[in-house]
């Protein structure tokens, strides 16, 4: 069906029909016109899982077994573009398995702050990293013939009146920090579709927002595929047509505002007939979909899971090596999540999962002498007299303990933002107490947004889990006893408390008004250029090895012109510890000399490489404009200022390995 049928087609399309078209059938199907053997297009939550609605009976609403592959604020710590690409291939193959044809993620939505309760649903606080991992998961989803929609767009940073607030921001805060992310995934994955957020842009709902919608998506980025609202985003039918909102969800019944609208002159039918193009365009998109042939296999996607999970988790504090440990010694898992891990976060995206793999059972499986004490109640993290007394029993009975915590279910989940960064106190209390009592004790934590750590000093090793998905425990159990070398970074900023956090002062706003004061300083961005300490820094992570570099390199010392040249950076990186691993290798850009106002530094590249115990491998990165650029406010377009910029290779957003000087003229 090419552009010249789906013309004809519409040109065949009553007037009823075509407002019909524009809005859902029900709560996931696109309208279907039989006469002209238009048919549905069916969409489904989410970006980790299919929420798989038993689609012989969609009415029943009744959700069906699928696999919960980890969620994104922990496959963004993978900096691993193949594995995203492989997760959505796994996810799009399912999605043919449940008669999916759009899969309603990724989420790239920026983290300004800790407290977001979608914060586990979105990849980071660098738009770099999330515009590149989102874009492998859009190819892979995509690979298989099944779409998928980008989303919130944009500068949906809280849950706080999420659906009236606005967001304010100046035009470089906007260009260089929250749209970024959506640009890269546009760019260089062309989604199906791009959901329209909830929140107001500047005073104008996402949906009726013409700027964000035409000018930049359409006109400026070359978007090519649908724009669906987000449900229950659209407040006005005629607004949202005429903003470029083509499909409007779920069902709604103002479809005659769109008749009256184009009987009466303020809504002329081409603008109507524009977004019925795309309707149909997903449409038959979807149907030629259904077409490639997918095979998906629950258990096989399980163990993947596993593995994306393990090449995911950050390895945040390592005493000693005290990890990996023997499993021939007797070790006690103290904590509910050990044997029930919290594996994702509430609200949409929230499935039932085909099976959970929890560290006590993965453990057990890998013939670990485990001892086990819940100490809590993992709905509430809260834990009683003998749940505790138990627990520090146990402790006192063991040579080495695996503590495993995190945040409940019931605090952090969409719709709603947390009101602190606190882990519950009872699990404060227990991680004091049994760190006290056996001080050879690690700490595998389970949250979706960074927490505060005040007994950070106290355990000698902690993994950060994060909500890795049904097969979290197994991937866990592989990293505490060594079957897996971990290799996660993190991909926001852990700061020593929330009062650190750049928005803090400002987050959600009053009334209806979001200022983004903190404006280009989010996360890194804020903490290096303000030189703050922070617990963790963004791209921090350890490995069961070690990695040195040498021989950083410029393919060019001459001054660059920008507009017509690039800069290719070459490192060498070798593996000088006794075990196989990956690392992470980190570019950032550290404007010296210049007039504008930038962060500090900017992660502008970065590549995971594998390497054995001493092998060398030499890894290149080529920059070009963009690497380099900021937006002008005055000229509203980039622009790269003549100066010195500091070409950085770092281990992490704060600790800088080598740095090479470029002019630029
Ligand atoms: C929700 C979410 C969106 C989801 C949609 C369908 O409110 O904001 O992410 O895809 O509605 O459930």
């Amino acid at each position: 069906m090419d552009k010249n049928d789906i013309k004809r087609l519409i040109g065949e399309l009553t007037l009823e029909e075509k407002a019909g078209l524009t809005s859902g059938e029900d709560q996931w199907m696109t309208k279907a016109v039989e006469r002209l053997g238009i048919g549905h297009a069916r969409t489904s939550d989410g970006p980790h899982g299919i929420r798989a609605l038993d689609y012989t009976d969609p009415k029943a609403n009744v959700t069906m077994p699928a696999v919960c592959f980890p969620t994104a604020v922990t496959t963004a710590s993978s900096f691993d573009r193949d594995m995203l690409f492989e997760m959505g291939e796994e996810l799009g193959s399912e999605c043919h398995a449940y008669g999916v044809d759009v899969l309603l993620g990724p989420g790239v939505n920026m983290k300004r702050s800790p407290l977001c309760g979608r914060n586990f649903e979105y990849f980071s606080e660098d738009p770099l990293l999330a515009g590149e991992l989102g874009a492998a998961f859009v190819n892979g989803v995509q690979s298989k013939g099944v779409g998928t929609s980008l989303k919130h767009y944009f500068a949906n940073s809280q849950e706080t009146r999420r659906f009236t607030s606005s967001s304010e921001m100046d035009e470089r805060t906007m260009r260089e920090i929250y749209l970024p992310a959506f640009e890269t995934v546009v760019k260089k994955a062309q989604p199906w579709t791009v959901m329209a957020a909830y929140n107001k842009i500047g005073g104008t709902h996402a949906t009726a927002n013409k700027t964000a919608l035409d000018e930049i998506l359409r006109k400026e980025w070359g978007f090519e595929g649908l724009v669906v609202s987000d449900w229950g985003a659209t407040h006005d039918r005629v607004g949202a047509i005429l903003a470029g909102t083509d499909l409007t969800m779920p069902a709604e019944d103002t479809d005659m505002q769109i008749v009256e609208a184009v009987k009466n002159g303020t809504l002329p039918e081409e603008a109507l007939d524009k977004c019925c193009e795309r309707v149909l365009e997903l449409v038959f998109k979807a149907e030629e979909g259904r077409k490639v042939s997918a095979e998906f296999d629950p258990e096989k996607a399980h163990e993947k899971a596993r593995k994306y999970a393990a090449n995911s988790m950050v390895l945040l504090k390592n005493d000693g090596d005290f990890l990996p440990l023997d499993k021939s010694e007797p070790i006690a898992f103290i904590g509910a999540f050990a044997d029930v891990p919290r594996f994702q976060g509430g609200g949409s995206s929230h499935i039932i999962p085909t099976k959970i793999t929890g560290a006590l059972k993965a453990a057990s499986e890998k013939g670990c002498k485990i001892s086990y004490a819940p100490a809590y109640d993992p709905a509430t993290g809260k834990t009683d007299t003998k749940l505790f007394t138990e627990a520090l029993d146990l402790a006192k009975k063991s040579e080495k303990t695996v503590l495993f915590i995190g945040l409940p279910d019931s605090m952090e989940y969409e719709g709603g933002d947390r009101p602190h960064m606190k882990l519950p106190e009872d699990m404060n209390r227990l991680v004091e107490a049994v760190c006290t009592i056996c001080p050879d004790t690690a700490v595998v934590l389970h949250n979706g947004s960074p927490v505060e750590i005040p007994w950070a000093d106290k355990p000698k090793a902690i993994l950060e889990a994060y909500l890795a998905g049904q097969a979290s425990g197994g991937a866990a159990a592989d990293i505490i006893f060594g079957d897996v070398n971990p290799s996660g970074r993190l991909a926001e900023s852990f700061p020593k408390k929330l009062e650190d956090n750049p928005s803090y002062l400002y987050y959600i706003g009053e009334d209806d008004r979001v200022t983004y004061n903190e404006g280009l300083f989010i996360g890194y961005r804020y903490y290096e250029s303000k030189a703050m300490e922070v617990l963790y820094p963004f791209g921090h992570g350890l490995s069961y090895t070690s990695f040195e570099y040498s021989g950083m390199d410029l393919d060019r010392w001459r001054p660059l012109d920008p507009e017509t040249e690039t800069v290719t950076v070459t490192v060498n990186v070798i593996n000088t510890g006794k075990r196989a691993g990956y690392e992470v290798v980190q570019l950032y850009v550290h404007p010296d000399h210049v007039k504008m106002i930038r962060p500090k530094r900017e992660l502008k590249a970065f590549k995971k490489i594998y390497l054995e115990p001493g092998e060398t491998k030499n890894v290149s990165f080529t920059l070009g404009k963009r690497a380099f650029a900021c937006w002008d406010p005055v000229s509203h377009g980039w622009t790269v200022e003549k100066g010195r910029f500091g070409i950085e290779i770092c281990r992490n957003a704060h600790d800088v390995i080598a740095r090479r000087d470029l002019w630029t003229r």
